[in-house]
């Protein structure tokens, strides 16, 4: 199957799918495109040295979002993806991005959702003094982070943690849990009824 995974920035998350998915010829998942909002993400650099063809589309070279997500849907149906993989991509799709992509966009974020959503969920979650936290992958619906949960894994917080410890310790877990259910996905493990997912 193949994949498009988008990113804004590191691209930790990429590099796990790059080293467990797509190097892996036993997965049958192939990262087909890696497509970025900004030219400088270092993921950029992790995508072509595997030799994945790589794209650069950015919100200021549009005239508004939904040419701008027309853009990237024209390069998810030109290398010919089936799932859009999100992985650090920080920019929210328009509804009719949502509604062409249904059920076919996943996204991972640093903490259990509904629990702090958003755009500094590691930041909020320590200021807000829960004692525990996660990872979540779910599906992309029109809200923010909000979707069908698929699979969260729970990780504790420490009193000793600051914002980079306590990402640190969730990037592992994600690490392990988004190419877990990619492959879920792609075998067609996965049943959606209403909000929920049932990992068959
Ligand atoms: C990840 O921790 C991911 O959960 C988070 O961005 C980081 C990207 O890291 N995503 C969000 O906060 C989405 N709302 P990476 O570039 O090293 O994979």
């Amino acid at each position: 199957m193949k994949i498009a995974v988008l990113v804004s920035g590191s691209g930790t998350n990429l590099q796990t799918l790059i080293n467990r998915l797509h190097e892996d010829k036993t997965s049958g998942i192939d990262i087909a495109v890696v497509i970025s909002d900004r030219r400088k993400a270092y993921a950029l650099t992790r995508a072509k040295r595997a030799g994945i063809p790589t794209q650069v589309i950015r919100t200021q070279d549009f005239e508004n979002r939904i040419k701008f997500d027309a853009e990237i849907s024209k390069h998810i149906e030109r290398y010919a993806a089936e799932l859009v993989v999100l992985a650090g991509f920080m920019k929210l799709f328009q509804p009719p991005f949502v509604r062409k992509y249904r059920n076919r966009i996943l996204n991972v974020h640093p903490t259990l959702l509904p629990a702090f959503p958003g755009a500094h969920p590691v930041a909020d979650t320590l200021r807000y003094g829960v004692k525990v936290t996660g990872v979540t992958v779910h599906f992309v619906d029109e809200d923010i982070d909000s979707g069908p949960i698929i699979a969260q894994t729970a990780v504790p917080v420490l009193d000793t943690d600051d914002e980079e410890r306590l990402h640190a310790r969730i990037q592992i877990e994600e690490h392990k849990l988004y190419p877990q259910v990619i492959k879920w996905y792609a075998q067609g493990k996965l049943k959606i009824e209403g909000r929920k997912v049932i990992v068959k």
